[in-house]
């Protein structure tokens, strides 16, 4: 997949598995031209993710790959799901792939294809508190701040280069719905900053070593 010629704004397919509501920011940012893309397509890997319907409704383009009917002898069938999902990704023509509440573990055969090509949102200051329930787990270990980070996408989980993070207080008697609304409310505005940053040509993977403005990331930069 060939990145869009410079007179072309770059296509983002962005990959979700649930409500969407990172999708919709990315969606609206874009469709304000604040980020200089479109996104191509919107893929789910679960059928009746509430972000499908939303994304009809804004009228983009999207594709359902299911991850449960790629099953064999009654066990996942990850390549076959994988197949499934790269060839919808090459017929959208994407640049960047978004993946945006994805929870989906990508083999590292998958995510080579798209090296320096694959952002994630994380709901949590990595390194600290990669995998699940982000929310929960920083609230029992007593965590003062909480936060999100975007990446580029390795075959490590929750491992790739950090490009931006933003950081909230954790709060006496917050809960994780409460925890998470803050840190949601923080997402639909880091990950839309970031991605435009990648479409403008701000940020750049250089093998594996992000500048920004030519600058090496070595800190992920921190936004409010
Ligand atoms: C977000 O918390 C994101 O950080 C995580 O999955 C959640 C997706 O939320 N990766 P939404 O579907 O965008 O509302």
């Amino acid at each position: 997949m060939p990145v869009s010629s410079s007179t072309e704004a770059p296509r983002l397919a962005v990959l979700i598995s649930g409500a969407g509501s990172n999708m919709v920011a990315i969606a609206r940012a874009c469709e304000a031209g604040s980020i200089p893309a479109r996104i191509c397509v919107v893929i789910s890997d679960v059928a009746q993710a509430g972000g499908v319907a939303r994304a009809r409704e804004l009228g983009l383009a999207t594709e359902v790959v299911d991850r449960g009917l790629f099953r064999r002898d009654g066990v996942a069938d990850r390549a076959a799901f994988e197949a499934a999902l790269a060839a919808a990704l090459d017929a959208s023509g994407a640049d960047y792939i978004i993946l945006a509440g994805f929870l989906r573990v990508l083999s590292a055969a998958f995510v080579q294809r798209y090296t320096g090509r694959m952002l994630n949102i994380h709901p949590s200051l990595l390194p600290r508190h990669k995998g699940l329930d982000t929310h929960a787990r920083a609230i029992a270990a007593g965590d003062a701040e909480h936060g999100v980070s975007v990446h580029f996408v390795t075959a490590e989980l929750d491992g790739g280069p950090l490009i931006a993070q933003s950081v909230v207080p954790v709060l006496d008697g917050d809960t994780v719905a409460s925890l998470s609304a803050r840190v949601h409310a923080r997402e639909h505005v880091l990950y839309p900053t970031v991605i435009q940053w990648l479409a403008n040509g701000r940020l750049r993977w250089n093998d594996g070593e992000p500048t920004l403005d030519g600058k090496a990331l070595t800190l992920p930069v921190k936004l409010a």
